[in-house]
């Protein structure tokens, strides 16, 4: 009994005395490093008092909770005086700016300039997020590809008509710029069974260059494969995109076309988007604006890449971000995209 109220009576003194310290420091502390410093010697994980509630566990159980009421009490104490010098602190920084260096604190602040996504990129990432939703995934491939997969493969051998519309800068004999996101579809085809629900976006090389065409542009590929797919799930999916990217009201009409690596192939055409189909500049009286090439995967592809063309059918599309985005916001010159001239990026700016 002797010995535990020693023991009492000791850690009350030593807990008064940290605090009466600790106290008389933050009284004296003429710099919030100062102030810190204080709290760090006490209320940190290896201070004075934090020392003492970490060890109530080792003090007999009669006296542990009135030791540990008092040292909350302290541990109270001294945070509230912490936060009141601190305060105190902070005031006089602020008063001894205003004095010394005349800070007006109402005066406007500088306002930070903001960057902003390209508009191509808002474009792209809105149709991506559009495909993402109906459950495609995300693929890319190198823009710098072998000739088999961005013509062979695709049934463009080399003395293939198709192949003059899609001229482009030859590494080698064998090794090209793709001139299109179609290669991918094979590279991942390669890789994968079915099913196969992807979209590839990237840049795609063609020697081309007017207001309407660019060295430069991009593609978002699309390719679905499984049992029993049809020409009405392209059209489904197509038409939920359309309507997504272009809204409610928007129209698409299917052309029948020819693409080397599709059978049947169609050309995709909406319903021009500035005229409403009477016929304007930009559809160049028509009323239509193409804006996507897509079909059924010809099974020469599945053969090709070791697929069962009797078990399996797919659908492809890919489409110009270009030309959609210059649809979407009215603009007239693809070249407008890489000026960088800031007069046009800021018309996009979205902050
Ligand atoms: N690769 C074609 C082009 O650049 C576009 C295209 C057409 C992609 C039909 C497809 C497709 O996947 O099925 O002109």
């Amino acid at each position: 009994m002797e010995g535990e109220k020693l023991d009492q009576a000791s850690v009350l003194t030593q807990l008064r005395a940290i605090e009466a310290e600790a106290l008389q420091a933050i009284e004296a502390a003429e710099s919030l490093e100062a102030l810190e410093e204080v709290k760090v010697r006490t209320l940190g994980r290896k201070g004075a008092l934090t020392g003492v509630l970490r060890n109530l566990g080792d003090l007999p159980s009669e006296i542990r909770p009135e030791i540990g009421r008092f040292a909350n009490l302290v541990k109270g104490t001294l945070e509230h005086a912490l936060a009141e010098c601190r305060k105190a602190l902070e005031e006089r920084l602020v008063q001894a700016l205003l004095v010394k260096e005349r800070l007006d604190p109402t005066l406007p602040g500088h306002s930070p300039t903001f960057g902003s996504l390209h508009p191509l990129t808002q474009v792209l990432d809105e149709i991506l997020e559009i495909f993402q939703h109906l459950g495609f995934k995300v693929v890319e491939g190198p823009e710098v590809e072998l000739d088999y997969y961005n013509f062979e493969a695709l049934n463009m051998p080399k003395d293939h008509p198709a192949r003059d519309m899609q001229d482009t800068f030859y590494v080698t004999d064998e090794v090209l710029l793709r001139t299109h996101t179609s290669p991918v579809q094979i590279r991942v085809m390669e890789l994968k069974a079915p099913p196969i629900q992807i979209v590839v976006p990237g840049k795609v090389y063609r020697r081309d260059a007017d207001i309407s065409h660019s060295p430069m542009f991009h593609q978002v590929e699309g390719l679905l494969v499984d049992e029993g797919v049809t020409f009405a799930d392209l059209k489904g999916t197509l038409q939920v995109f359309a309507e997504r990217l272009f809204g409610k009201q928007v129209r698409l009409r299917f052309r029948p076309s020819f693409f080397p690596f599709t059978e049947p192939s169609a050309e995709v055409d909406v319903l021009c988007i500035i005229c409403g189909g009477t016929g304007c500049r930009v559809c160049k009286g028509s009323g239509w604006l193409e804006i996507l090439g897509a079909g059924m995967v010809d099974p020469d592809l599945f053969k090709r890449v070791g697929y069962d063309a009797e078990r399996y059918t797919g659908f492809a599309f890919g489409m110009g971000v270009e030309r959609i985005t210059m649809l979407k916001f009215g603009i007239d010159d693809i070249r407008l995209f890489f000026d960088n001239d800031l007069r046009f990026l800021k018309q996009f700016q979205t902050l």
